[in-house]
């Protein structure tokens, strides 16, 4: 297989790498993951710094590029929006010119992906987008291992994407799908809100002709349902978005919870998926607002299936770990060589 050669870009979205990259990522966070099991050490990254930069709050994101660089030798520095000049006195442009005279790679998380396109570009190093309104590629990364981990391959594996597929998630789970030759059915209200941008679909139709992958669209969670290997949600309303459109959300979005029934219509086996965090009981405080407004006790998946065997939800979680130190390691250094050097 060729080389794996990333080193100076920028991990921005998805669909700005061939199939054959994002294989080799895979392949890479693989070898993170069992040495990582196995305790050897892989400091291939001993003295680069990273600032991990975050407008919107996180555990998995922050947590994984802190571990992983930490397991790589990185120094890293945290920036939340209340610790940092960005955006209220100083420019996303003007912060780049200075974080990539000190850093050798930036993680962002915000809300524009305009931003982490500033970002990558006015900075002059790798930039690690973890996470803005439009995409989430590090999360889909780990997804995909994470299917891969269970089904033994991608390619030809029926994924039903259920609920909002016109956010973050739904938008990065269609690259992903696309360029690992999936069939994926999108699950969700023909409402514009709640699915992908025509040029968003028709780019990553584009890559799914090469591939072989299948994009469809169904309304009926039932019969999307059918012969699904694996079936994905998300929340209803993301960070970031108006909580005047809860009450909208709920309307359109709850026909579309990952119940039993659900999970009864898919294949054998099937497991169940979720970036997470996720609203399946009243332990949040968000969870019980609701409950309060609209007397609903679980959203997006009911708690019995989110705790069900089939959900594999903590493995994906895991997975964040191994892909970003993959991301991180193999945008900073020729990885693959370093790894092969130490002969580990
Ligand atoms: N899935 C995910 O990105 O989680 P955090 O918001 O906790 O980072
Ligand atoms: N769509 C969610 C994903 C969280 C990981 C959000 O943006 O809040």
């Amino acid at each position: 297989m060729s080389k794996l050669d990333l080193k100076g870009r920028s991990f921005l979205r998805l669909l700005d790498f061939s199939p054959e990259e994002i294989e080799g990522l895979l392949a890479l966070s693989e070898r993170f993951k069992r040495l990582k099991r196995a305790r050897v050490p892989h400091r291939i990254c001993g003295g680069f710094s990273a600032a991990l930069i975050f407008e919107k709050t996180s555990t998995r994101t922050r947590c994984a590029f802190e571990v992983a660089a930490a397991e790589l030798g990185m120094h890293t520095t945290y920036l939340d929006p209340q610790s940092s000049q960005l955006g209220h006195k100083e420019s996303v442009a003007d912060t780049a010119r200075v974080l990539g005279r000190m850093f050798d790679g930036i993680e962002y998380r915000g809300f524009r992906q305009s931003d982490v396109e500033i970002l990558a570009s006015r900075s002059g190093v790798p930039v690690w987008n973890g996470l803005t309104d439009e995409f989430h590629p590090t999360q889909v990364l780990a997804d995909l291992l994470t299917i891969r981990e269970r089904f033994g391959r991608l390619s030809g594996i029926r994924l039903v994407y259920m609920g909002d597929a016109g956010f973050n998630m739904g938008n990065s789970i269609l690259a992903g799908a696309a360029l690992t030759g999936m069939d994926l059915v999108i699950c969700a209200p023909e409402i514009e809100l709640y699915r992908p941008s025509a040029q968003h679909l028709a780019a990553c139709e584009v890559v799914a002709a090469k591939t072989g992958a299948r994009i469809s669209f169904e309304t009926d969670p039932l019969k999307a349902a059918r012969g699904a290997d694996a079936v994905y949600t998300d929340v209803w309303v993301s960070m970031g978005e108006p909580v005047e459109i809860w009450q909208q959300a709920v309307r359109d979005l709850l026909p579309y919870q990952v119940n039993r029934a659900v999970m009864e219509a898919a294949a054998p086996g099937a497991v169940f998926m979720h970036c997470l965090p996720s609203f399946h009981d009243l332990n949040t405080e968000i969870g019980r607002n609701i409950h309060e407004l609209f007397g609903i006790e679980e959203m997006e998946v009911t708690d019995e299936v989110f705790e069900s065997p089939a959900s594999i939800v903590f493995e994906e979680a895991e997975n964040r770990l191994h892909t970003a130190k993959a991301v991180m390691a193999a945008t900073l250094t020729d990885a693959e060589e370093e790894l092969d050097r130490l002969g580990i």
